[in-house]
């Protein structure tokens, strides 16, 4: 026998209980985008490497990024995230299209990580983005859709929280500090990498990053200034509107969130279960001026990306993601011989011709063991077709969650099955 042939690293398998699962995400995705009027869009897989130069920053673009040289000698790139093309496309059809936009969006990307618990190289991501409200409270929407689907899919406040912070109120107050703007650039990516290393490796870096020792004591005492946000006009009006959404619940200021993409101008979040458990949730904020980069009219937009990988960590860890329903098919139609094929495979169309999921069983096989496949696949009702149910004009019917087995006029067969009082 040949070996079979490994996957690639950090790519995942979705056989049918996974992929109900990823489509399960994705109907409420939908739903949480639609209820806010998001339109939904799509971009290709393959972008220009140039694009992502732009502004995600270098270690999405460098490390991170799967890139290769097409025949025609032009470096490209496999999608990293989406917030590149969908401002390129922003940009190129501006004169056209009626702002404020919202649109979202559900698809692959992929990324050359370390594979470990909530990362891979290849996962997918909803992307919900407002274009052309610099409002603060078109931020406090975002914010609003994230609890929405947050709750939507089940988790409490107590179990996950958005984080918000706002980039213009720590430049302003690392300036305080008495940072360059080399220095405040540096102190961005410290508060990102903060988690990521030992207290004592973060100090470290701090310090060859320029930083005096004041300047790195004032840095620690800002990041647990939780009033900090009082300082800034626009984070209060988004936190009013925050609790106008209904929201507030959800939602906090906290100093230690600031992201790791380049591009981000204002309001950035978040969102972290509470355990500490798992990586974040999803991330996002605004960004004015990337639009512009990619050859638009500068123009403000707002939005974020979940991944499908660390929300299904966390709702199978608690126990609320929804248990795989098995096969679609309501309905199995068994064979009771080969002479009978013509009569069964009749009666699945007419089933199918009913609005009822069918599927059928075309080799002949011992009625209990094409029963056996039936209840395995998750199929509620087996129905046989044999000489006798044909010259009485009926069918049998076993119901496979309590083994009842009747038989009623073929003519009533499909309003059986579709009773409303199911169980
Ligand atoms: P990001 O923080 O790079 O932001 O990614 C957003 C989310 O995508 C993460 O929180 C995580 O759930 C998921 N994700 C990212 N990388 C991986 C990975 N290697 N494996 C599994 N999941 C992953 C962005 O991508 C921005 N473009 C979001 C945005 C939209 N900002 C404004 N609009």
């Amino acid at each position: 026998m040949n070996a079979i042939i490994r996957p690639v690293k950090g790519t995942r398998d979705f056989y049918p209980p996974e992929m109900a699962g990823r489509v399960w995400l994705y109907q409420q995705m939908r739903q949480v985008s639609e209820q806010f009027g998001y339109q939904e869009y799509e971009g290709p897989i393959l972008e220009p490497l140039d694009l992502y130069a732009a502004k995600s920053g270098e270690e999405l673009v460098e490390k991170q990024s799967y890139v290769f040289q097409d025949r025609g000698g032009d470096k490209i790139t496999l999608r990293p995230e989406l917030t590149p093309t969908l401002a390129r496309m922003v940009a190129q059809q501006q004169n056209q299209l009626t702002f404020p936009l919202r649109w979202w969006s559900f698809g692959p990307f992929w990324r050359y990580e370390r594979p470990q618990k909530g990362r891979t190289r290849e996962f997918f991501q909803w992307n919900i983005d407002l274009i052309g409200d610099p409002s603060p409270q078109a931020d406090a929407e975002l914010a609003a859709i994230a609890a929405t689907f947050l709750k939507q899919v089940g988790l409490q406040p107590n179990e996950v929280q958005i984080l918000v912070n706002d980039r213009e109120l720590m430049d302003s107050a690392l300036k305080t500090l008495g940072l360059t703007f080399e220095h405040r650039a540096a102190a961005f990516g410290l508060i990102d990498r903060r988690d990521k290393l030992t207290p004592e490796a973060w100090q470290t870096q701090a310090s060859e990053a320029g930083l005096s020792p004041t300047q790195i004591d004032g840095l620690i005492a800002l990041l647990e200034n939780t009033g900090l946000w009082q300082q800034s006009d626009s984070l209060q009006q988004f936190f009013r509107a925050v609790e106008w959404f209904g929201v507030a619940d959800y939602v906090r200021y906290s100093p230690t969130i600031i992201r790791g993409l380049q591009y981000y101008t204002g309001t950035v979040f978040e969102a972290w279960d509470t355990a500490g458990d798992f990586r974040a949730l999803f991330g996002g904020g605004r960004y004015d001026n990337l639009v512009g980069a990619v050859g638009g009219r500068p123009v403000g937009a707002v939005g974020f990306a979940v991944g499908d990988l660390v929300i299904s960590l966390l709702l199978q860890s608690l126990g609320k993601f929804p248990p795989y329903a098995g096969t679609p098919a309501e309905v199995f139609v068994t064979l009771f011989d080969e002479q009978h094929l013509e009569a069964a495979l009749r009666l699945a169309n007419e089933l199918r011709a009913a609005g009822i999921k069918v599927a059928s069983q075309y080799s002949p096989a011992k009625l209990g063991k094409q029963f056996k496949y039936a209840s395995q696949i998750g199929a509620r009702f087996a129905v046989v077709l044999g000489p006798d149910e044909i010259q009485r004009g009926q069918v049998a019917v076993k119901d496979l969650h309590t083994e009842e087995q009747t038989s009623l006029p073929r003519a009533e067969l499909a309003g059986y099955l579709t009773r409303p009082n199911l169980t």
